[in-house]
C-alpha cells in the first residue's frame, strides 16, 4: 500500500504496511536499493520494533511508527545530531497538533508527565541514515511499559498519520537548516524544550560506565555537558539520562 503525506518532501514516497517486523529493516532495504531521500516506511504495527541500546519498542495499534531514509550532507561524526534535530521537530509537531508540550530528554526521548511518549532512533549504513520515529498516540498505558505514556493518556487523542505528516514538514525545515548551518541553530531552538538542564542526573554511557553530575547544556556538537562533583565539565557523546530526584 502506498500513501503520500500531503505536500511534504519527507514522506514521499510513503510505503505503508499493516504490520512489519520493524520499519527500520524495510527502510534499510529500500535505502540499499537506492530509494531517494525522504522515502518513508510506515507501519500500523511492528512485531519487532526496536529502540536504542538493543531495547524493544512496543508497537501496539494506534501509534505512529515510521522510518525515513535520509542522505545527510554532513560528516559521519555529526550524524548523531540528527537525533536532536528529529526530537526538536517531533516536539514542535506534537505541540502543533495536540497543544501538549513534551520535554526533550537528551538525546532521543520525548516526555510527557515524566513518562516517555516518543523515541527517536538513528541507524547509519552505507551512506544513508535511517531515522526511526515512534510516538505513542492512542495506546492505553496498560499496553506500554511502566515508564511510558501516550498522547491519549495525557488527554490529547489525534490522528497518528496527520501527526507524522506535520513532523515530516517540521523536520524538512530543521534538517535543511542543519545541513546548511550545522548544529548551532538547532542547539538554540532545542534549549527551551530540554527539561533537565540544571538538574542532577546520572548518565549511563555506552559501556556499563555511569557518571553523575549537573546537566548544563548541549555543546556545539550535540554532546550533553555535565558538571561533575569535582567541578570538571564532562561532555557525553552517547548515553541515557536518569533523573536523580
Ligand atoms: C528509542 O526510544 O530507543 C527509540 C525508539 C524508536 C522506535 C521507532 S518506531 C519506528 C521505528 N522502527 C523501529 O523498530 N524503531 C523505530
Amino acid at each position: 500500500m502506498q500513501r503520500v503525506f500531503d505536500g511534504a518532501r519527507f514522506g514521499q514516497p510513503c510505503y505503508a504496511f499493516e504490520e512489519v517486523t520493524s520499519t527500520m529493516d524495510v527502510a534499510h532495504e529500500l535505502a540499499q536499493q537506492g530509494a531517494p531521500e525522504g522515502t518513508c516506511v510506515w507501519a500500523a504495527r511492528q512485531r519487532q520494533g526496536r529502540g536504542r541500546l538493543g531495547r524493544t519498542w512496543e508497537s501496539p495499534e494506534g501509534g505512529a511508527y515510521f522510518s525515513l531514509i535520509l542522505r545527510p550532507a554532513r560528516a559521519p561524526q555529526e550524524i548523531p545530531q540528527l537525533s536532536l534535530v528529529a526530537g526538536l521537530s517531533a516536539a514542535e509537531a506534537i505541540r502543533e497538533v495536540t497543544g501538549l508540550s513534551p520535554s526533550i530528554r537528551w538525546p532521543n526521548d520525548l516526555l510527557l508527565e515524566e513518562r516517555k511518549v516518543a523515541g527517536i532512533l538513528i541507524e547509519a549504513k552505507d551512506g544513508a541514515a535511517v531515522l526511526g520515529v515512534g510516538i505513542n498516540v492512542a495506546a492505553h498505558p496498560d499496553a506500554l511499559p511502566d515508564t511510558a505514556t501516550s498522547l491519549a493518556a495525557c488527554g490529547a487523542a489525534c490522528d497518528p498519520y496527520d501527526l507524522a505528516a506535520r513532523l515530516c514538514r517540521r523536520l524538512e525545515g530543521w534538517y535543511d537548516h542543519w545541513g546548511a548551518h550545522g548544529f548551532a541553530p538547532i542547539r538554540e531552538a532545542l534549549r527551551p524544550w530540554v527539561s533537565h538542564f540544571g538538574e542532577v542526573v546520572r548518565v549511563t554511557l555506552g559501556t556499563d560506565q555511569e557518571v553523575e553530575g549537573q546537566a548544563l547544556d548541549v555543546d556545539e556538537a550535540g554532546r550533553l555537558l555535565l558538571r561533575l562533583e569535582s567541578g570538571a565539565i564532562r561532555p557525553c557523546e552517547v548515553g541515557e539520562v536518569r533523573f536523580l530526584r
